[in-house]
Order: structure tokens, then sequence, then C-alpha cells
């Protein structure tokens, strides 16, 4: 989730960024947002935060800011990798959600890995020392790929560099869109190229997640990605993501 109304943000840059642009904008019957507004969680969030329980009560307090995805995607993805047996997670623009499916990694200690790709410095090293803090160094890591001009891209995409060595090796299985930001007006496509970019990358059976798909930017991303590949993608929007496979 990446969203602009305020929350509790765990870095001053964060507030600061909620605080220059926080207009709450109405959200829609389901909880949601439509276009970078306030997000507010509906009763199957709580329920999702129940089914969470067991990876939130056992490394500590977590700060979920109001960039966290939301606890229904969460478990969506959850289950990915406890029943679909996902074995290479990279996740795009990291946070709670990183710390809280490492801790799943490791208790289920199937040799399964996550990659979480970040573009802010101060951000990265908080989450790399989170993981090392609880011990989940060994299952997952965060590498910094600062946003950097594109050259097929209108918008900033992740240094390619670090982002390719952070993908080399095996095809990656389960590959989560929840970055680089894209709140701030005039933003809205900056996920666009991470299929494009990813797509040498992913194994046959991959399943790719998209994040705050009730923004117009996310829709529109999608409908872009639908013609341009062989993806296809369910909608969920109760828990404000899609999940894509290839169709053939
Ligand atoms: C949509 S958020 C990613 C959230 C993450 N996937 C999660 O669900 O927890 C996009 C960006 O916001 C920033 N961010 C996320 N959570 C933050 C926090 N608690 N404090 C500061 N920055 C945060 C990071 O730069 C991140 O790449």
């Amino acid at each position: 989730m990446d969203r602009t109304g305020g929350g509790a943000g765990m870095s001053g840059e964060v507030e600061e960024r909620a605080g220059a642009s926080g207009e709450a904008r109405p959200s829609d019957a389901r909880g949601g947002e439509r276009d970078g507004g306030e997000v507010e969680w509906i009763a199957s969030d709580l329920l999702a935060l129940q089914l969470l329980r067991p990876l939130l009560d056992g490394g500590g307090y977590l700060p979920w800011s109001s960039g966290a995805m939301r606890p229904g995607g969460l478990v969506t993805i959850c289950n990915e990798i406890a029943l679909g047996g996902r074995r290479r997670v990279v996740e795009l623009g990291a946070g709670a959600s990183t710390v809280l499916l490492a801790r799943l990694l490791r208790e289920q200690d199937t040799g399964a890995t996550l990659d979480a790709i970040e573009h802010d410095a101060r951000w990265a090293e908080w989450v790399g020392k989170r993981l090392a803090r609880e011990g989940l160094d060994a299952v997952a890591q965060v590498t910094l790929a600062p946003l950097e001009p594109h050259p097929s891209a209108a918008l900033p995409w992740y240094a390619a560099e670090p982002l390719t060595a952070a993908l080399a090796g095996t095809p990656v299985d389960l590959l989560i869109v929840d970055g680089p930001p894209a709140y701030a007006p005039g933003t809205g496509l900056a996920r666009y190229p991470a299929l494009p970019a990813l797509l040498p990358f992913l194994a046959q059976d991959a399943i790719v997640v998209l994040d705050d798909i009730l923004r117009v930017g996310e829709s529109e991303i999608l409908q872009r990605w639908e013609r341009e590949t062989a993806l296809r993608f369910e909608r969920r929007e109760a828990e404000a993501i899609a999940l894509g496979r290839r169709i053939a």
C-alpha cells in the first residue's frame, strides 16, 4: 500500500511526505482509495489481521505505516508462500511487509528466500537492520536501488545495476510490486516498468502481485500490462491487489 494520508510512518521523511500532500480523499464503500487518498480498513482487513497474528506476535512491534500493504493482501501473499510453494520472492518497495514475510519464510523453513528492493537509503538500512536483529537475514535481504531516469520510461525507476544483481540466479516465482512510491501527483504510472523490466527474471509459473489497484494509475498499469504481456490479472478489490499469471 502506498498513500499520502497521515499514518504512523517510522521515519520523519514519510511523515513529511504525508504532511505535504496528505489531503484526505473520499474512499469507496469497499474501503481503500481511488487516487492516492486516505485508506480505510474494512472488516475483512480485521479478520486478516487475526490470520496474520502469529507472524505479528512472534517478533514484536512493526511500524505498520500508512504505506504498508493491507492485511487482506498480505494474507493472500502468505497463502501463496505457504500453500503455493513459492520459493523465490522479490518485493519492490520494502516495509513492514518485508519483515512479516521474512518471518513466514523462516517459519516455513523450505529454503525459500525474499529479496526486497528499496530506493530510499535510510529506509533500506532500517529494514535491513530489523531483519538482522530478528535473525531473518538468512532468508531475506534488502537491496538499495536508488531511483534514476530510465531509458524507456517517463518516470524514474530502480537503478539497473543493483536491481539486476539482486534478481540474478533462480527465477522469481512471486513478484510483489509495491514500489516505487506512486502517490504524488504525476507519478501514478511509476510502477509500470516493473513487468517489462522484470519479465526476463520470472519463472514460467510466476505470480505477479500489484498493490494499490484502487488507484487510477495502478488500474491503467494493469490494463497496459494485459495488453502488452501474456499475463492476466485477477483483481481483488477488497484486498487492493491484483494477482497476475501467464495465460499459456
Ligand atoms: C508502498 S511503500 C512499501 C510498503 C511495503 N511493501 C509494506 O507493505 O510494508 C513504498 C515506499 O514507502 C517507503 N516506506 C514504507 N514504509 C515506510 C515507513 N514505515 N517509514 C518510512 N518509509 C516507508 C519505502 O521507501 C517504500 O519503498
